[in-house]
């Protein structure tokens, strides 16, 4: 069974080849990838209408790669899967018009995988695969959750953020230090030259004694300490200027502490969700599970407390296709076809806004 996927939620374009006969974990036969963060870095953030237009462009050419690394032609193909939601809509339209287009040429199946699932099943194509059922920390751009997952599509949320995401975190304080977008490797890059301990920023919502998280007024408190050192009045505006006013050592201390804010939340909730749910297994996806403190520290506690913890492969941790072919092949060989996914129905719809609780 061979699964051809697409991603294209946001600002990468992923297109995969994984082969899910059987019953073993799906392999991943092709793999390419173009990252829209060039294009995109001019404007601050991501262009939704840019983004689409390069998606179109990207799609096709992509695909050739892909069967090209697996030698394989098109009609090889047995099914097409693509991100279905959440996402931009007019970037989620271009994957699913392309891979309902494609299937309705070669006559295959199409299934719609949520992108969130495609994240957290991703550790599956890791060297070092986890087992169900495990505790689920999914930290990206525009999420932030813990979930319980007791088997392909049983998943029980457990927490999540009642503000921004941890990627947004990430973000906006790379954004507050003049490090440009998207910030998370950036300022995790400059972290390593400055001192965690230099500022204490706030750990929201550390003993609230819940999952849920909270990361929106950290922002807050970057800006008001890059002020004062920038020597600005506290009520004074954001300007890119502010950074500039700041020495080197200053800004790696301040990327340090607030790495260290973020990801002492998110070690300390994902091992009390661990402890709550009585399970022994913690899965870290999304492309902040990249982080190396975040990681480091996740190791650590992990180690001394008996658990077991997976990650994706490093390239597989920011949005791909691989994960969005895999889901599908791990559904597939859950659950076989979804109804509607024959070759006579062509949804073509995407959903913008997709709680992944609401997956069965
Ligand atoms: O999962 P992802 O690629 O896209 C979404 O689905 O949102 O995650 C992107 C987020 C961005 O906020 C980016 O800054 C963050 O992941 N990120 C990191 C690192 N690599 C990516 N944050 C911290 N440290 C990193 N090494
Ligand atoms: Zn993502």
């Amino acid at each position: 069974m061979l699964i051809l996927g697409f991603e294209s939620s946001c600002d990468e374009t992923g297109v995969a080849l994984v082969d899910a006969s059987g019953s073993g974990t799906p392999r991943l036969l092709g793999h390419a990838l173009h990252s829209q963060i060039e294009m995109h870095q001019a404007y601050g953030g991501v262009v939704p209408e840019l983004a689409s237009r390069d998606h179109i462009r990207r799609v096709l050419p992509l695909t050739d790669a892909v069967m090209q690394q697996a030698g394989l032609p098109l009609s090889a193909v047995d099914a097409i899967a693509y991100t279905r939601g959440p996402g931009l809509a007019g970037a989620l339209l271009v994957g699913s018009g392309v891979a309902c287009a494609m299937a309705m040429a070669l006559g295959k199946p199409v299934m719609p995988v949520h992108h969130l699932e495609g994240h957290l099943l991703s550790p599956f194509l890791s060297a070092d695969p986890p087992e169900f059922p495990f505790v689920a920390l999914l930290v990206s751009g525009g999420h932030t959750q813990l979930m319980r997952v007791d088997g392909v599509g049983r998943y029980e949320l457990l927490g999540e953020t009642i503000d921004d995401a941890a990627g947004e975190a990430f973000d906006k304080s790379a954004k507050l230090l003049g490090l440009g977008y998207p910030g998370g490797p950036a300022l995790s890059k400059l972290a390593e030259q400055g001192s965690a301990t230099a500022y204490k920023f706030p750990r929201p919502l550390l003993h609230s004694g819940d999952l849920d998280f909270s990361f929106a007024g950290l922002k807050t408190a970057v800006l008001t300490q890059v002020k004062r050192l920038a020597n600005e009045r506290p009520e004074g505006p954001a300007t890119p200027q502010l950074a500039a006013a700041l020495n080197e050592t200053q800004k790696a201390d301040v990327a340090a502490s607030v790495q260290a804010a973020i990801v002492d939340v998110l070690v300390k909730k994902s091992l009390s969700a661990v402890r709550s749910t009585g399970l022994k297994r913690l899965v870290v996806a999304g492309g902040v599970g990249a982080n190396s403190r975040l990681r480091a520290q996740l190791n650590a506690e992990c180690a001394r407390l008996g658990l077991r913890v997976h990650y994706p492969e490093l390239h597989l941790c920011t949005d791909n296709g691989a994960m969005i072919a895999l889901a599908a092949g791990l559904r597939f060989q859950a659950q076989g076809w979804p109804a509607g996914a024959d070759a006579a129905g062509y949804p073509f719809d995407v959903l913008p806004r997709w709680p992944l609780s609401s997956l069965a």
